[in-house]
C-alpha cells in the first residue's frame, strides 16, 4: 500500500504521479430544532436549522477545504480548481426528506465554507464594463433537492412496510424486554423532564432527541438535568437506533437506509477513481441513519463498535479515492469526523487495516443493493407511494402484445435488483414497465447523474483566475 505522502516526497516531478484522486463526504446535518419521528414508521415532522447548526455546518466546509482544497494540504485533489466551483467536478445532493429544509440548508451553509466567495469571480461584458459576482464573488453551486416521493435512495425506509414489521419484531423481542427491564429505573427518573411525552423504550429516540435540543437551546432545562442524563439517554438511543437501521443479515430490511444509498455512493466512487471522468469531489447531506447501515454492512462498526452510535450533528464521512503511484487499482480510506469538537480518524472497514480496494467494496455489499424503485417497490411491497404507484399502473395498462412489442433492449436494472422482482409479477408485466417508466424517466436511482453528464462549462467564468 502506498500512501498518499510518498509521491509528495518528490516535487521535482513532473507530471506528478497520480495518487488523490478525490473524495465523496457524506454529512449528518447541523444543529435543528425539536423533532419527532414515529417509532415504528419513522414518518417525522419537520423541523428547522438554528443559527449554531449553520456555523457547525460552514465550519465543517471549512475544514474539509482545508484538507482538500488547500494545495499545501498532502490530501489536495490534483487537478481540482479550488478557487472557482467546476460544476463538472462537484456534485452535491441533499436529502429533502422528514427533516426538509434542515439538510438541504445544512448543505448550503457548508458549501459556504468550502468553496467561499472570490472576488475574482468576474467577467468582462461588451461595453467594457468588469463585473464580479454577487456577493463578492460568492460561489453558486447546484445542489440536487432529493425528494423522497421521486428518488428512494437517500431515505429507502419510509413507506416500506416490512421495515415497520421488523421494527415491531424488534420492539417484542426478548433481548428488547431485557433493555426495558434495564433502563426502566433511569426511564422512569427521567420522566419529569420529558414535558409528558411517552416515556418508553420504542419512544427512546425522540426521548433523547428532545433532551438533547433542550440541553442545548434551554438554559433552565439543562441546569436542571442531572449532568449523567444526556449520555445515558445518548447510549439508550443509540442502542435502540442501531437494531433499527441494521441487520444481521447484509441484505436485512433494517439495512435499506444503506441497501439504496451505496448504489449511489459507489458509482460516485467509482467515477472518482476514473481519471477520465471530471468529478472530484462529491458531497451528499444527509439524516443520521444511513450513518448506521453503512457502519454495519462495510463491518466498520463491527471492528470499531464506538460507530455503532448515533452520529453527533455535523459528522462527516470522508472516503477518499487514491490510486498508487505507478498505477493499480484504485484504494478507498475511510475517515470520520465524530460532530464538532473532534478531527477526522481513519477507521478500517471490510475486515481489513486502512485502505481497502473500491473492488472489495464493491463486491462486498453488491448482494444488497437496490439498484432501482422497482426494486425497491418490490422488497418494500409497496404499490402506491415514491414511483411504485406509477410502476403498478404501467404494469396494469400494459397489455402482453405492447409489452413484446416494445422489449428495450437493454434493462437498466442490475440482475440484483430484478431478482427482487418475482413475487406476483410475470416477466411479461416486469417488461412492460420497464419500457414504460424508460419513457417516464423514473427508473433510475440518483437521477442527478445523467443531468451532471450533461453539463459544459459556463461560458460566464471565462474571467476567471485560478
Ligand atoms: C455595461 O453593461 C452593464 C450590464 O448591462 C451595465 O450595468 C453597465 O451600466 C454598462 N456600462 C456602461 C458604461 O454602459
Ligand atoms: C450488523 O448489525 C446487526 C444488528 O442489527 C448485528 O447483529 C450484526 O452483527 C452487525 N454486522 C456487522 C458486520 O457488524
Ligand atoms: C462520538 O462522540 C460521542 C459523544 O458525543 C461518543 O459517545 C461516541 O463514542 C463518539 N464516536 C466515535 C466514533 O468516536
Amino acid at each position: 500500500m502506498i500512501s498518499v505522502s510518498s509521491s509528495r516526497l518528490q516535487p521535482s516531478l513532473w507530471p506528478p504521479p497520480i495518487s488523490f484522486l478525490g473524495v465523496l463526504i457524506l454529512t449528518r446535518h447541523g444543529d435543528r430544532a425539536g423533532f419527532y419521528q414515529d417509532p415504528e414508521t419513522y414518518d417525522a415532522t419537520a423541523t428547522v436549522i438554528t443559527p449554531l447548526g449553520t456555523e457547525q455546518e460552514f465550519q465543517l466546509g471549512q475544514h474539509l477545504r482545508s484538507i482538500y482544497l488547500n494545495s499545501s494540504s498532502p490530501s489536495f485533489i490534483s487537478g481540482v480548481n479550488a478557487s472557482f466551483v467546476d460544476q463538472t467536478q462537484v456534485y452535491v445532493r441533499a436529502d429533502a426528506g422528514g427533516e426538509l429544509g434542515v439538510i438541504y440548508d445544512s448543505a448550503v451553509a457548508l458549501l459556504q465554507g468550502l468553496f467561499p466567495a472570490n472576488a475574482n469571480y468576474s467577467s468582462d461584458l461588451a461595453n467594457g464594463t468588469i463585473i464580479e459576482g454577487a456577493l463578492g464573488g460568492y460561489q453558486y453551486v447546484p445542489i440536487e433537492s432529493v425528494q423522497p416521493s421521486e428518488d428512494v435512495s437517500l431515505e429507502g425506509y419510509t413507506s416500506c412496510a416490512p421495515f415497520v414489521t421488523a421494527n415491531n419484531e424488534f420492539y417484542a423481542s426478548a433481548e428488547f424486554a431485557q433493555k426495558q427491564n434495564e433502563s426502566a429505573e433511569f426511564l422512569s427518573l427521567l420522566r419529569p423532564f420529558l414535558d409528558g411525552r411517552p416515556v418508553t423504550l420504542e419512544n427512546m429516540y425522540n426521548i433523547y432527541d428532545f433532551i438533547n435540543v433542550q440541553s442545548i437551546h434551554n438554559a433552565d432545562f439543562s441546569k436542571a438535568l442531572p449532568p449523567t442524563f444526556l449520555a445515558q439517554a445518548y447510549t439508550l438511543a443509540s442502542w435502540h437506533e442501531y437494531n433499527i437501521f441494521t441487520s444481521p443479515q447484509l441484505d436485512g430490511i433494517g439495512n435499506i437506509a444503506g441497501r439504496t444509498i451505496l448504489p449511489v455512493i459507489l458509482s460516485e466512487l467509482q467515477e472518482i477513481a476514473n481519471t477520465s471522468n471530471p468529478l472530484k469531489l462529491a458531497y451528499q447531506s444527509l439524516a443520521y441513519k444511513p450513518f448506521f447501515s453503512l457502519f454495519n454492512m462495510t463491518g466498520a462498526a463491527e471492528q470499531q463498535p464506538e460507530l455503532a452510535e448515533i452520529v453527533p450533528y455535523a459528522s462527516a464521512i470522508a472516503l477518499e479515492v487514491r490510486e498508487p503511484a505507478g498505477g493499480g487499482e484504485p484504494m478507498i480510506r475511510l475517515n470520520f469526523k465524530n460532530g464538532t469538537g473532534s478531527d477526522f480518524v481513519t477507521y478500517n472497514f471490510l475486515n481489513g487495516t486502512g485502505d481497502m480496494p473500491l473492488q472489495a467494496l464493491i463486491d462486498h455489499v453488491n448482494p444488497a443493493l437496490i439498484n432501482s424503485t422497482a426494486a425497491w417497490c418490490a422488497v418494500c411491497n409497496n404499490t402506491q407511494d415514491r414511483g411504485c404507484g406509477a410502476l403498478t399502473a404501467a404494469a396494469a395498462n400494459a397489455s402482453a402484445a405492447a409489452v413484446l412489442a416494445a422489449t428495450p433492449r437493454h434493462q437498466p436494472i442490475s440482475p440484483v435488483g430484478a431478482g427482487f422482482l418475482g413475487a406476483g409479477l410475470t416477466l411479461v408485466v416486469v417488461l412492460a414497465m420497464f419500457g414504460v417508466l424508460m419513457f417516464m424517466g423514473l427508473l433510475t436511482i440518483g437521477r442527478g447523474r445523467s443531468r451532471r453528464a450533461g453539463r459544459t462549462a459556463s461560458p460566464t467564468n471565462s474571467n476567471e483566475k485560478a
